[in-house]
């Protein structure tokens, strides 16, 4: 059996600015508000005509990894590309990265799992490479949330938190013997699905059946978020996933140099290093300046954390995940 690392990260975000004061000449919302409920001082949007979109800032994200792993797009054996929000209903935005690079007819696999999809790509990324099929696994996470927000006062307590951006990682077999992915645990609890979720369109919900329930002009296939109720859940499911990876590997909270949450939202990130009593230095936050960018947070933190400086040849990192389906998950990695 094989074992996989990360050989290069890459993230890219939108120009465009949107900060609090922003939004609130928008919707009925202020700067005070937000910071104090999320930590988010500012997000990026993209901007009409800026030429961005999900697999457009996937590709931008992936070809700085790519540079870093010292890989050209030929080398690439498989693309796992984790969204809630593509360009295109079907199909998914890893055939479009696919094409956009140039790439070998290499399979490209799109990954339905929102604030735990990044997790869930590495994971699926460890898995073949574990097995000895694929030897580059290139994994992206990308969002555009603002294209679907709803921008009016009746979607303030939904569109102040969210962002858009991409991040990418090139996973690859380790043949070095040392360190690498040690270990990842996945989890999802359906009968929550409908507190954090967009119904429409589906297969369950098509458009006209959408249109005859909406008659009125702006038709609300908006995300729907139970707030309260998906902060209870985060904060155990995060510490539950973080204590599950470190005790399968004989690790304890202290061995841990650097935990990078699933940037949900701050006081979720806080209370989560307060229950694990970790210190400020081992845990990696930046969504005051991105907001939250659900498959795409992960990888533009721990990207932030190793140009930083914050991770270093030898360190235990943590990935760790909480979203919608309920689903959640941790990566171990010894760097
Ligand atoms: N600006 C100003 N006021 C607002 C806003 C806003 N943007 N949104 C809601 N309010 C108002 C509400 O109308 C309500 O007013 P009322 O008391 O007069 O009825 C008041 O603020 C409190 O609303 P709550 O929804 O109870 O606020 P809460 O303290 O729960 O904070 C929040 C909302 C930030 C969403 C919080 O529930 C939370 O953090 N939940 C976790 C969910 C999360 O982080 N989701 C991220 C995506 S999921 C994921 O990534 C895991």
């Amino acid at each position: 059996m094989y074992s996989s690392k990360i050989t290069g990260l890459g993230y890219y975000v939108p120009e465009n600015v949107v900060t609090n004061d922003d939004l609130a000449k928008l919707m009925d919302t202020n700067d005070a508000w937000i910071q104090e409920r999320t930590g988010i001082k500012e997000r990026r949007h993209i901007k009409k005509g800026d030429g961005n979109s999900t697999s457009v800032m996937g590709v931008k994200a992936a070809t700085i990894a790519l540079d870093r792993a010292k890989l050209a797009p030929d080398a690439i054996d498989m693309i796992v590309f984790a969204t809630l929000s593509p360009d295109m209903y079907f199909p998914g935005g890893g055939v479009e990265v696919q094409e956009m690079m140039g790439m070998r007819t290499i399979p490209a696999l799109d990954v339905r799992n929102q604030c735990s999809g990044f997790v869930y790509a590495i994971s699926v990324a460890d898995q073949f490479i574990k097995t000895g099929m694929y030897k580059n696994v290139l994994v992206i996470g990308s969002e555009n949330h603002s294209g679907g927000l709803d921008m009016s006062d009746r979607g303030r307590g939904v569109s102040v938190i969210f962002g858009d951006g991409a991040g990418a990682a090139v996973v690859s077999r380790n043949d070095s013997g040392k360190g690498g992915i040690l270990s990842t645990h996945l989890h999802s609890e359906g009968q929550h699905k409908n507190e954090l979720s967009l119904q429409g369109p589906s297969t369950e919900y098509w458009v006209p059946q959408i249109i005859a329930d909406n008659p009125q002009e702006n038709i609300p296939y908006y995300p729907y978020m139970n707030g309260q109720f998906v902060f209870k859940h985060a904060i155990v499911r995060f510490s539950e996933v973080i204590q599950e990876g470190l005790e399968a590997n004989n690790l304890d909270v202290k061995d841990i140099d650097m935990l990078i949450p699933h940037q949900a939202n701050l006081r979720i990130s806080q209370f989560i290093q307060q229950k694990l009593k970790l210190t400020d230095d081992q845990v990696f936050n930046n969504i005051q300046k991105y907001g939250n960018t659900t498959a795409a947070s992960i990888p533009i933190a721990l990207t932030e954390a190793w140009e930083q400086g914050r991770i270093k040849e030898g360190d235990l990192v943590v990935l760790a995940a909480f979203g919608s389906g309920f689903t959640w998950g941790s990566v171990i990695i010894r760097w």
